[in-house]
């Protein structure tokens, strides 16, 4: 493997390969026993177009954790400003040889064509609203550790799916794993052609949770709406999560959310609370050994 563009590239075996990988450090992290110098003189170039707060910190934690060093480089004080054109910000970076990229970026395949261009490693911490691979690991990472397996899991992913790169990765790692996937969306956020194919799409939620074993939640993502697309109270009360609509699940269904959440549109402040139920901070802490699986795969292949 030289790059992570996308879970679209990965095979059933590749992502099970990565994902006992991050097993084994996620093991490795808890008990202090795992090779916190492995990656010692390695330079991660970070190159953050959009804001992010889970998926950056957890990458430079990963790539720390490894021995590793990290340059975030600043889009608000590059060149860029200077009116350098993407491209040739690209060749200029590529020309310092770091030894892998993690590129987030607005434009669709963004990753795919700076991989076409660098000579190390490209890692996609998310593109457009086409795949954000590491989150899709870390989200199966949580589910596997909770169930013990993948195949067979009933996922409803809910919320605004027309818009998501976690919802296109998770929908493409899950059927692939074996999973029964649905997605649940009011028809403004529902795209007509979905990422992968055997999903099952419903506009009601009390349906669609009926014998999910999880629940990912999907924030309505705003900023990539050109029009106002829904209204926030009717969209709670509808597709907001609680626990009288968890009833509908599984009784020891799971709720994920791949952050940032916000509360009293996407979940009740009782559920956000409930520990027990939202496996989130779980799910945060699995972006720090799995980014450092795929991390460590890459520098070393
Ligand atoms: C998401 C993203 O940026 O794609 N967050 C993340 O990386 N954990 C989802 C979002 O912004 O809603």
């Amino acid at each position: 493997m030289k790059h992570l563009l996308g879970i679209c590239d990965l095979s059933a075996q590749e992502i099970k390969t990565i994902l006992d990988h991050a097993q084994m450090y996620a093991d490795g992290l808890s008990s202090g026993d795992y090779d916190a110098q492995k990656h010692k003189g390695k330079i991660i170039l970070h190159l953050f177009f959009e804001n992010s707060t889970r998926t950056l910190t957890s990458f430079e934690m990963a790539a720390k954790r490894l021995g590793a060093e990290v340059i975030n480089w600043n889009r608000e004080t590059s060149s860029l400003k200077k009116g350098e054109s993407f491209m040739d910000t690209i060749d200029t970076l590529n020309a310092m040889r770091p030894d892998t990229i993690v590129l987030r970026h607005s434009e669709y395949g963004a990753p795919n064509y700076i991989a076409k261009r660098m000579d190390c490693s490209v890692i996609n911490g998310g593109d457009s609203w086409r795949e954000h691979p590491t989150q899709a690991l870390l989200d199966a990472l949580t589910m596997r550790q909770h169930f013990g397996k993948l195949d067979g899991l009933t996922v409803a992913i809910v919320g605004d799916i027309a818009h998501s790169r976690v919802a296109s990765s998770n929908m493409g790692l899950l059927t692939k794993m074996g999973a029964n996937v649905r997605v649940i969306a009011p028809l403004e956020l529902m795209p007509e052609k979905l990422a992968a194919e055997g999903v099952d799409k419903f506009t009601d939620l009390n349906e669609g949770l009926s014998g999910a074993d999880v629940v990912m939640s999907i924030r309505p993502q705003k900023e990539r709406m050109d029009k106002v697309l829904i209204h926030d109270a009717a969209y709670f009360n509808d597709y907001g999560l609680t626990h009288e609509r968890l009833a509908h699940a599984k009784k020891e269904a799971i709720v994920l959310d791949p952050g940032p959440f916000i509360r009293g549109l996407q979940i009740s402040d009782e559920l956000a609370e409930d520990k027990t139920r939202f496996l989130y901070a779980p799910q945060v802490a699995n972006g720090i050994p799995t980014r450092m699986a795929v991390l460590d795969l890459l520098l070393e292949g």
